[in-house]
């Protein structure tokens, strides 16, 4: 994997240059499922040490960044991560990079009978900043993310209590996910807070980002042209993209049994260009995020070890121009306008 080493994690951040290690990473290994179950028991030993193992892959591959958030398997991802942590030597934390996003809200999550909902209210982010860290067992967030936009959020309050806690040291960079250009723009004026990373579902099954800018001056496409600007947004204002569901659940790459015709070619070409290259379907699948100028950065979500190796092969270097037009075109299901 080409991407900076715990070494050079630990030197930027030792010289106070935290976002040029942010910026040097190419892929990201994300803990949504680390614990295994989403339901309300607690975390069995059986888990964590499954999940133990699962990180030490991840690590051995190369990966130095982890994707958290609260509600990942119930807040019992991030414990896991907090146990696997508190095991470790003085100096790892310092290696690697931790994420964590907040404000999605489960039904009865204050009170029976509420609403699934998201929460942007100062109180709600600074007691989950204070939960995600309690859980991870460690003293900062290199960075935190707000996971879903709220259309109810006071932005110049939150603005005000996301500086408090970057001041106090809780919170090091604010990102959002599943943001727009705009949103993005709203946050940064009236909330006055830097925004560093945006993460997105992006991957070949949903193009949404990167098909907008292609079918601008077109009649159709309207699914595509809600996100149109915010790809290009983030280029110029230097904000990481982040992809999540990158493989789209391996639709392309083996995970599923029911595809279409046109499904099934677009796999087929991936096979053909994996068996080609000597590498991967899921190689495939991610250098075409990473092929992108923009600098996406996949968020790998495999627990299994031998598709963790797969991903780890990625590289945008490894696709041609007409092979990342080739996989755009079989995935549109219709030739470019
Ligand atoms: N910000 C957000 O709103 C948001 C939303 C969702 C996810 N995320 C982040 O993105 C990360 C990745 O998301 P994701 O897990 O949906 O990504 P993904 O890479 O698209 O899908 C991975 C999932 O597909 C399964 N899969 C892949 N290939 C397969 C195959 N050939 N056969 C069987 N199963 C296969 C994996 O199972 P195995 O484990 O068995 O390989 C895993 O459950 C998450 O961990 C999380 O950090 C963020």
């Amino acid at each position: 994997m080409k991407q900076l080493n715990q070494a050079d994690i630990s030197a930027l951040r030792r010289d106070n240059r935290l976002s040029e290690a942010i910026g040097g990473q190419n892929l990201i290994y994300g803990c949504m499922n680390l614990a295994s179950s989403w339901d309300d028991t607690p975390l069995t030993d059986e888990q964590a040490a499954r999940g133990f193992s699962t990180i030490e892959k991840a690590l051995e591959l190369g990966f130095t960044t982890f994707d958290h958030a609260d509600i990942y398997c119930r807040g019992k991802s991030e414990e896991l991560f907090g146990r696997f942590l508190a095991q470790q030597a003085d100096r790892f934390r310092e290696s690697i990079i931790i994420q964590s996003k907040a404000g999605i809200r489960f039904p009865d999550d204050g009170g029976e009978g509420t609403p699934g909902r998201y929460d942007f209210s100062p109180e709600h982010i600074r007691s989950s900043v204070e939960g995600i860290l309690e859980r991870l067992n460690c003293g900062y967030l290199d960075l935190f993310l707000l996971h879903r936009p709220d259309p109810l959020a006071d932005i110049p309050a939150l603005g005000r209590e996301l500086r408090k806690l970057q001041n106090e040291g809780l919170i090091h960079y604010v990102g959002v996910s599943n943001h727009s250009a705009s949103q993005i723009q709203a946050l940064k004026k009236l909330g006055e807070i830097e925004i560093t990373v945006n993460q997105m579902e992006i991957s070949l099954g949903h193009r949404n980002l990167i098909e907008a800018g292609v079918l601008i001056n077109q009649n159709h496409g309207d699914r595509a042209l809600r996100s149109q600007g915010t790809l290009e947004y983030c280029m110029s204002e230097d904000i990481q993209l982040q992809a999540w569901s990158p493989l789209f659940r391996g639709r392309y790459s083996g995970g599923a049994a029911d595809l279409s015709e046109s499904e099934q070619r677009l796999r087929d070409y991936v096979s053909a260009l994996a068996a080609e290259k000597d590498s991967s379907p899921e190689a495939i699948v991610l250098s075409w995020l990473m092929r992108h100028p923009a600098g996406i950065v996949p968020v790998i979500g495999s627990t299994h070890s031998g598709r963790m190796a797969a991903c780890a092969g990625a590289d945008g270097s490894l696709l041609s121009r007409e092979e990342w037009y080739q996989l755009f075109v079989l995935s549109r299901e219709e030739p470019l306008p």
